[in-house]
């Protein structure tokens, strides 16, 4: 039996435990409830809450110096889970649902005489304790029903961040009740760049002319927000939302003309690569973006926060007049010292409302502000720089994660590049294990959506190379899970959790050909 992420130590006692049609538990929390929940959707079994351990079938405790997301698990006569912590029990319950039959991940129905556990100990802890996947919501918007399916994936697998990328050139995702026409207007795109993103160079920035002609968006409403966050809470996942500033900011700006530097943005972005019209470097665009970050500090209570900080061009900074006169003033002479500006502003102002922020690497090229987390995607080599530096670290490298990019598979769907094959994904732990790594958290996968329209798409894309990544962050290995063999009964719970998995196989010779692509993000 495969069990996704390999626990660390596992004994096996030999002989079952049958799990009757009513379950007595004692304790457990959230993670006694989605226990009950998987099994009465796949088995119709009733839990019952009893006063003490010793009339459970299943019983749960805590013991803290386990530490934060350990477990033990142990099925004899009866289960017993102790746990570090609430996410530890979390982990526990969705170990025991792999010990079972794959069909418990589904609605049923079960034969009930199914629910068979091996009778096993099972000491186990992650490696990392950031272990995190990132949808990206504003290139193409994907409904609430999606991201929260997409939890209930992610906690099998014992990933424990959902990093939200919310906003972007082509859309806002992030109700905010003091911009309103963020989601009004910047949420909504008259059409998208069929096919790929022409060159560089016959890249017309404003873009009316390209598109399919048919109008793209939507947003989230603060209930959906609420649900997500209270559906994460319980199942052992922070949700970070991302809001990509100073660059990344068309849709924003289409919103409110007068947040750029220029005066012809109309719409949000309807084709990919790296929009010029960035924020206006000013007091004013400072103050909006920190009036966003409250707002978002409120809708995500407790959660770290991403500010963004990639692939911000400064041509508009050198040329737009109020843009200028706010570099003068702050003595920056390049582009790189403006952006070291405003990100000590933003970051600062995260950190002094008691949040961890995070930016991409490319903060780290002015300078980043002293406690900025830093999310590493252009090199990996830069995982052990930020980390010497005296950053904490979250590695993103695209080289090993970035899963918008095909498979290898013959006949793959289009895509920004690749190919990214499980083999390579499978190698993402030998960037994580660098001098001071203690101050590497961990690490992410990224679902970029420029060519993910839709929920099943995402999910072709994300799976099984996400278990893989998962894998390594939870165990530091990857555990045989570098290929689609190696992955053996854990691709029936996929299958049974309906999850569109991408069940081909790589073509060898387009796999070693193609060159990586990591750009226009
Ligand atoms: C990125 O891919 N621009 C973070």
């Amino acid at each position: 039996m495969t069990v996704v992420p390999t626990p660390r130590s596992w004994q096996r006692r030999g002989g079952d435990l049958l799990l009757g049609p009513v379950v007595a538990v004692f304790g457990g929390g959230d993670a006694a409830g989605v226990l009950a929940e998987h099994l009465r959707r796949s088995a119709g079994v009733r839990f019952r809450d009893v006063a003490v351990p010793s009339e459970a079938d299943v019983s749960f405790a805590i013991d803290e110096t386990l530490g934060a997301e350990a477990y033990r698990l142990d099925i004899d006569e009866r289960v017993n889970i102790v746990s570090g912590d609430s996410r530890g029990a979390g982990w526990a319950v969705q170990t025991l649902l792999q010990l079972l039959p794959p069909e418990v991940y589904g609605p049923g129905p079960m034969e009930p005489a199914h629910l068979r556990l091996p009778r096993t100990m099972i000491e186990d802890a992650p490696r990392y304790s950031w272990r995190g996947s990132m949808l990206d919501v504003a290139r193409h918007f994907l409904p609430m029903e999606y991201v929260l399916k997409h939890l209930d994936t992610m906690a099998m697998h014992k990933l424990n961040v959902l990093h939200l990328h919310l906003t972007d050139d082509q859309g806002w995702r992030l109700p905010v009740a003091s911009f309103p026409l963020l989601t009004e207007v910047g949420g909504w795109r008259p059409g998208t760049l069929p096919g790929h993103q022409p060159p560089p160079d016959e890249n017309d920035c404003d873009d009316v002319a390209h598109h399919d002609g048919r109008p793209h968006g939507g947003s989230y409403t603060v209930a959906e927000i609420g649900t997500l966050m209270a559906k994460a809470t319980r199942l052992g996942i922070t949700v970070v939302p991302e809001i990509d500033m100073p660059g990344h900011m068309e849709a924003a700006i289409a919103a409110y003309p007068w947040l750029g530097a220029c005066d012809h943005v109309s719409h949000p972005r309807t084709c990919w690569g790296v929009s010029e019209h960035v924020l206006q470097l000013s007091r004013r665009t400072v103050d909006f973006c920190t009036t966003v970050l409250d707002e978002a500090m409120d809708l995500f209570p407790g959660s770290p926060l991403h500010v963004g900080g990639d692939e911000c061009p400064d041509r508009e900074w050198l040329t737009d007049p109020i843009s200028r006169a706010t570099m003068a003033s702050i003595g920056a002479t390049t582009g790189k010292a403006a952006q070291a500006w405003f990100e000590n502003l933003i970051c600062q102002h995260v950190l002094d409302a008691g949040r961890r922020v995070i930016a991409w690497d490319e903060v780290l090229d002015g300078g980043a502000p002293e406690g900025t987390t830093i999310m590493v995607w252009r090199e990996a080599q830069a995982i052990s720089r930020a980390a010497a530096m005296g950053h904490e670290v979250i590695a993103a490298p695209a080289e090993f994660t970035y899963l918008d990019h095909h498979q290898g598979t013959p006949g793959h769907p289009l895509s920004i590049g690749g190919p990214l094959t499980l083999q390579k994904v499978g190698q993402l732990h030998t960037v994580l294990d660098v001098p001071a790594s203690s101050r590497v958290l961990g690490g992410q996968f990224q679902l970029w959506s420029e060519y993910i329209r839709t929920p099943a798409r995402a999910e072709y894309f994300a799976w099984p190379r996400g278990a893989s990544v998962a894998q390594q962050l939870w165990s530091g290995t990857p555990g045989g899970l570098d290929s689609l063999e190696g992955f053996g009964h854990h691709l029936r719970r996929l299958t049974a959790a309906d999850i569109n998995w991408c069940r081909s196989h790589p073509d060898t010779t387009s796999s070693t050909r193609g060159a990586f692509d990591a750009h226009n993000h």
